[in-house]
């Protein structure tokens, strides 16, 4: 498995490979990889003759306040179990190689990025969709592999890659959880002990809204009020969003259709936990 660090290696491998005819995979990433990330991968090996993944903690995606300095690295691992996934290439470029001093071109996804995650986040989509058009740009990816764990996130990308008509085909992917239903994240190793515990108010509270749906409830409102009392019964928890509404626009809606998206973003502690499901009735 070859690892990167320029733009210019990166471009040149991929135009050799293309030159070849080679199907490349792309799986952007910011590395510290559990088995979310390794799945993506998998995905990205049974679609490709030739797998990148991409591992920057990409500065530009994070508030002042945010946990850029503190976001869990392990460079070693991540390489290690790349290898063990069959990837063929890791892009690691630092900050400088991304981001030339002078930067000031930026992807702005509007309506899709305002709400939910992006209300609490300012500019964390821009950061993302820029970042990602220039790994599409640098790697020159036939696909793309995300997954829906970032919901928002897979929108805001499928929206970018449609209306700039970037010649990438999006792939998604479905959560992946631990044993116990929590959503795999390399921030769960924030998480202290008691925290961990409290962690799980996220995927049970999908649980009670899933069950209420199916039993024919149809009121939002009821929906949101008991997510909110259940999350709010464990310790260490304050949420950010309970939003549930249209899974393709984000918009809040009154009618209730067959197909519902319940998305969530809570801190357990200090650290900030989102999930998400598609509600069928
Ligand atoms: P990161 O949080 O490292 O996630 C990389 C990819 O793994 C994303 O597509 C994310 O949705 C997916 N992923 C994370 N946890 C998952 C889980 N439990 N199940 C399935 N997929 C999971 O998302 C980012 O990085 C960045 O924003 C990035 C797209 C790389 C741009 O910087």
């Amino acid at each position: 498995m070859k690892v990167l660090r320029t733009v210019d290696q990166m471009k040149a491998l991929s135009l050799e490979w293309r030159s070849r005819d080679y199907i490349i995979g792309l799986v952007p990433t910011m590395g510290f990889f559990h088995q979310g990330h390794l799945a993506l991968m998998d995905k990205a090996r049974s679609m490709a003759d030739r797998v990148v993944v991409s591992l920057f903690v990409n500065p530009t995606q994070f508030g002042p306040n945010e946990d850029l300095d503190r976001y869990p690295r392990n460079f070693e691992k991540d390489k290690y179990l790349a290898t063990e996934h069959d990837v063929d290439c890791i892009f690691f470029p630092d900050a400088e190689e991304m981001y030339h001093p002078g930067f000031q071109t930026w992807v702005e996804v509007t309506d899709i990025s305002q709400g939910l995650c992006g209300a609490f986040r300012p500019g964390h989509f821009r950061g993302v969709a820029t970042v990602v058009l220039k790994l599409f740009n640098i790697v020159q990816p036939d696909f793309s592999v995300f997954g829906l764990k970032d919901y928002q996130q897979v929108q805001v990308i499928k929206r970018m890659v449609e209306d700039l008509n970037i010649p990438v085909k999006i792939v998604t992917h479905p959560i992946i959880r631990e044993p116990d239903g929590l959503a795999m994240s390399s921030r769960n190793a924030y998480l202290s002990k008691d925290e961990r515990k409290s962690a799980l108010c996220l995927y049970n509270a999908i649980k009670i809204a899933e069950n209420m749906v199916k039993n024919g409830c149809k009121s939002r409102a009821e929906i949101k009020k008991a997510v909110n009392e259940h999350i709010l019964s464990y310790p260490y928890t304050k949420i950010d969003y309970i939003f549930v509404g249209n899974p393709e626009t984000l918009e809040e809606q009154t009618v209730f259709d067959k197909k519902i998206l319940l998305a969530l973003a809570v801190h357990v502690g200090k650290t900030r936990l989102i999930d998400n499901a598609i509600l069928e009735s």
